[in-house]
């Protein structure tokens, strides 16, 4: 058979002559086929997925999907979520294999598991600690919360995978976000002193071992630097010049706009929630820019307007690589036969990683 097409054929093409291939392609595909689009994937990539969701919704689209192929326009780890709930003869394809999340990397196996040998001098972590980990991160972490009798949360879940985790043992190792963290904790009713930081360039995190006795949860000190250029400052303004407003914000922005948003939730959330709002209203935004674009244009024929919270781009640059020419490069291959950018968890990995996704899936 002869070789996969190289990229270097597509890097140069239109965005028209992307937009009539892909259109073909999966013409060609059918039901072959799935493409799964977050909804921070840039719209002209975006309007080809046919299932779209946050990160939860996405995950069920993929265990499932009944087609050969799912080619996720997301990022890494969604891709690497997808193949682990799929069967094993279906293929996890991410267009671009750039494609990463920067708060995923904050968190690697190594520094958890020193983290946890650190959480060991003070304490027995696995009979007092469930490691719950965001679903932004990689398959190896899961892995090590299945493992270790831990479970995995999405932004839309993230309080019940707490009450989970609490029915079962008396502290939360939270990684990679400490917003989503911290928020899910303080929504429970958990104190602000009850959550520490876990600083994991520090030894014990930078905790001293009486603080890590008495805390709830221990937060990983990550974030997502997009969802932190969204300040209080934003939201005053936008309350002075519409005291009607409403203020709605995904829970990787801080605290402090989270707590001053009227709704905090997942991306899903945020379009529900403005799909259901009175027309009329105006709605200020904090979340990822090609988002809120699309509400805006989507919302506007029912007279509502729907801002953006910074006054510069926030964009998930890392998402943004997948194009066009990325995405018509990847599906023209698969007509020719040829798999490219295929995400494949190794075996060892995926098994226990599937135990922590399922306890989720089984608990939200
Ligand atoms: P959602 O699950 O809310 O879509 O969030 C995913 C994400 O990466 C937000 O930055
Ligand atoms: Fe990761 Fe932030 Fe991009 Fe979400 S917006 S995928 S958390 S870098």
């Amino acid at each position: 058979m002869n070789n996969p097409i190289p990229f270097s054929e597509y890097q140069n093409l239109s965005d028209e002559d992307c937009q009539a291939r892909i259109l073909a392609a999966k013409a060609k595909l059918g039901k072959r086929l799935v493409i799964l689009g977050h909804h921070y994937q840039r719209s002209d990539v975006f309007k080809h997925a046919d299932f779209s969701g946050d990160s939860l919704k996405l995950s069920r689209s993929a265990a499932n999907s009944e087609a050969d192929y799912i080619v996720f326009c997301g990022v890494h780890f969604m891709a690497e979520v997808a193949d682990i709930l799929s069967r094993p003869e279906q293929v996890s394809i991410l267009p671009d294999l750039a494609a990463g999340c920067s708060m995923a990397d904050m968190a690697t196996l190594a520094r958890v598991e020193r983290a946890w040998r650190e959480l060991k001098t003070v304490l027995d972590p696995d009979a007092t600690i469930t490691p719950v980990t965001y679903i932004n991160s990689a398959a190896d972490l899961k892995a090590f919360c299945g493992e270790h009798g831990g479970i995995v949360c999405t932004s839309s879940n993230a309080t019940k995978i707490l009450e989970w985790s609490f029915a079962r043992r008396e502290k939360v190792l939270f990684f990679p976000d400490q917003h989503l963290g911290r928020w899910s904790g303080y929504k429970m009713g958990i104190p602000l002193e009850d959550m520490v930081l876990w600083d994991w360039d520090q030894p014990l995190g930078g905790l001293t071992p009486e603080q890590v006795r008495k805390a709830k949860i221990i937060l990983w000190k990550g974030l997502c630097s997009v969802h932190q250029m969204f300040q209080p400052a934003n939201i005053h303004r936008f309350r002075q010049e519409h005291p009607d407003g409403l203020v709605i914000s995904h829970p990787e922005c801080s605290f402090e706009v989270c707590r001053l948003s009227d709704y905090v939730g997942s991306t899903e959330y945020i379009i529900r929630t403005i799909a259901a709002a009175k027309p009329g209203t105006h709605w200020l935004v904090g979340t990822e820019l090609n988002l809120v674009q699309r509400l805006a244009e989507q919302f506007k024929g029912e007279g509502k307007t729907v801002q953006f919270m910074a006054s510069t781009v926030c964009m998930c640059s890392t998402m943004a690589r997948i194009d066009p020419q990325h995405l018509a490069w990847c599906l023209e291959n698969l007509v020719a036969g040829h798999v490219v950018n295929r995400i494949k968890v190794p075996a060892h990995e995926a098994e226990q990683a599937r135990v922590a996704l399922q306890r989720m899936l089984d608990a939200s």
